[in-house]
């Protein structure tokens, strides 16, 4: 079964310059839009899970048996992380003791003393568990008028505190932004990225907020070190749109198209049709 730790498939992107797609899970149609668009595309993928969608889709258990479940079920050849995405202490935890391949600990809310101090126990369970840790250290704000246009920066001396752990990736903000980005937004700080890279001795980073970045900017930064990216906001707005179309052209309508399954399946080929857009940006296609 290709059910994975990331560890190795960041490896070798950092390695071979190239980006590994974290899609993030938002309902059952997503795991199998994302496992079928790496497997056509022979691509290692990450399926990332926030909170919200681990309470949504009935826990980390839940989530474990299903994903490797359709792993099997469809018969998936190529590499397959199952990630948590912005945990707290104690999901990641839950998700640990659940059967998760990776966990991302978002300790960048606290200070910093107290981030390392559980990411080093954090990192003790995956290491005995042969899991990967991702962390995100503190950031800079760049609100203007209360609202963030500019995303926020991390500091690289945080940041090379974090990496001397051993932890597999991290997250440093360089200006991206979850989201939609406000149309005045002024692009990804390759300075920044450059100061990071080297206060860390090269360690794999990741880019968070990897809808509708530029691909002059998502190639730029894959050259300077990022060798994860999460996309979330863009396959679900394919996914939305294309559920929408469908009930406009009153396709629910004819036949059976009342059917959930029927309803959701162009939103689920909509956000697969994404997923594989961004797998040939990142240049993770036939890495698998
Ligand atoms: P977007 O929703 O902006 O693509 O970001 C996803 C993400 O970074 C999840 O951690």
């Amino acid at each position: 079964m290709p059910y994975v730790s990331a560890k190795e498939m960041i490896q070798d992107a950092k390695n071979g310059k190239y980006a590994v797609g974290h899609f993030n899970l938002n309902n059952m149609e997503s795991i199998r839009a994302y496992l079928l668009a790496a497997e056509e595309m022979k691509s290692p993928v990450i399926l990332g899970v926030s909170g919200g969608t681990a309470k949504y889709m009935g826990g980390y258990k839940t989530i474990v048996a299903t994903v490797t479940s359709f792993i099997d079920y469809l018969k998936i050849s190529v590499p397959v992380a199952l990630h948590v995405d912005h945990g707290t202490y104690e999901e990641v935890l839950d998700a640990i003791e659940s059967g998760f391949s990776s966990v991302m600990f978002d300790g960048s809310a606290l200070p910093i003393e107290e981030n390392i101090e559980k990411t080093r126990y954090i990192l003790g369970l995956c290491r005995e568990k042969g899991i990967s840790l991702e962390c995100e250290v503190g950031a800079i704000g760049g609100e203007e008028d209360g609202v963030a246009k500019m995303g926020e920066y991390a500091d690289p001396n945080e940041c090379a505190k974090m990496a001397e752990l051993g932890i597999d990736m991290l997250a440093a903000g360089i200006g991206n932004i979850h989201g939609k980005y406000p149309k005045d937004w002024p692009g990804l700080r390759f300075d920044i990225l450059e100061e990071i890279q080297k206060a860390t001795n090269g360690i794999p980073l990741v880019l968070h907020g990897g809808s509708e970045i530029p691909t002059d900017m998502i190639k730029k930064a894959i050259s300077m070190g990022v060798c994860k990216i999460n996309v979330n906001t863009e396959c679900q707005i394919a996914f939305t749109q294309a559920v929408r179309e469908y009930i406009e052209e009153g396709r629910d309508l004819v036949g059976k198209g009342f059917t959930p399954r029927a309803l959701l399946a162009p939103g689920l080929e909509a956000s697969k049709q994404v997923a594989i857009e961004k797998m040939q940006l990142f240049g993770s296609v036939n890495k698998a």
